[in-house]
């Protein structure tokens, strides 16, 4: 069990304070987060593009999500794990289950699934089988082949109603946590008032209930040499990775980051 758990971060949101999340691939990195106080390291899927120099997430195997999520439990001082199920991991129910049980069993505290209401089923059973589910919405990068690219999602009316729709249903199903990626900024805030779970943010501006960054983006590492713009290189004004992971869960925490350049309009 974590220091941190679902109901401190349900604890958080009930009393308006941020939560701090940032990707994690490694023992060292999550014992530096941890000691920074970033509250939950998510073992995202990311770490195709990041550390396996991938141009997406899809060639992520699950083995390699539970390699990576068991050497951030062995650094981890007391953060919540939230670890990625990986493209095609979820695709069905028996599937998704003995993909869970074995990121699980590497060392996750909850599951990150990507989709929106058609995974409703999914996360309800997962749920009454002791897995804690985060859906990831908005901009879901294993369907970048669909999507037509990472583009910002829900500025079209009918798309903001059905992502605002879809995260009540997702909740009534019995999500603990979702993630919004690339979504208007004033949509992710109406989203987050709208369920009483916690609201990840990344690309999502200020008013969702937490705030998550991919560790080398906030580094100020870029392999590919594009940096979104809802990213800030904390590494600029700090001496060392410590003081920056620092600086990181201070801006979250006393809401100085995102500002608004870092969110999108409608
Ligand atoms: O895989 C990942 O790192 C993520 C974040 C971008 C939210 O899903």
């Amino acid at each position: 069990m974590p220091d941190i758990t679902l109901t401190t971060l349900h604890g958080l949101k009930a009393k308006g304070e941020k939560i701090t999340m940032l990707t994690c691939y490694d023992a060292t990195f999550a014992k530096a987060a941890s000691q920074a106080g970033v509250e939950v390291l998510l073992v995202g899927d990311s770490l195709g593009m990041v550390l396996q120099g991938h141009d997406s997430t899809l060639p992520v195997t699950i083995a390699e999500m539970a390699y990576h999520t068991a050497c951030v439990k062995r650094g981890n001082q007391g953060a919540l794990i939230l670890a990625d199920l990986p493209f095609m991991a979820h695709a069905t129910l028996e599937q998704s289950f003995a993909n869970c049980a074995q990121l699980m069993r590497a060392g996750a505290h909850m599951i990150k699934v990507e989709g929106a209401a058609w995974l409703a089923e999914t996360i309800g059973l997962l749920a009454d089988r002791g897995v804690p589910v985060c859906a990831h919405m908005g901009l879901t990068p294993q369907t970048v082949n669909v999507l037509g690219g990472y583009k910002v999602q829900g500025r079209e009316h009918a798309q903001a109603q059905r992502l605002r729709a879809d995260a009540v249903a997702l909740e009534q199903a019995g999500a603990a946590m979702l993630l919004l990626e690339c979504v208007p900024s004033a949509l992710a805030s109406e989203i987050a008032q709208a369920v009483s779970i916690p609201v990840i943010g990344i690309g999502a501006g200020s008013g969702t209930d937490g705030q998550v960054l991919v560790l080398h983006d906030m580094l100020g590492l870029s392999l590919s040499g594009r940096v979104p713009r809802f990213v800030k290189n904390f590494m600029a004004d700090q001496p060392d990775i410590p003081s920056a992971l620092s600086a990181y869960v201070k801006a979250v925490k006393d809401t100085t980051f995102p500002a608004p350049e870092h969110g999108f309009s409608a």
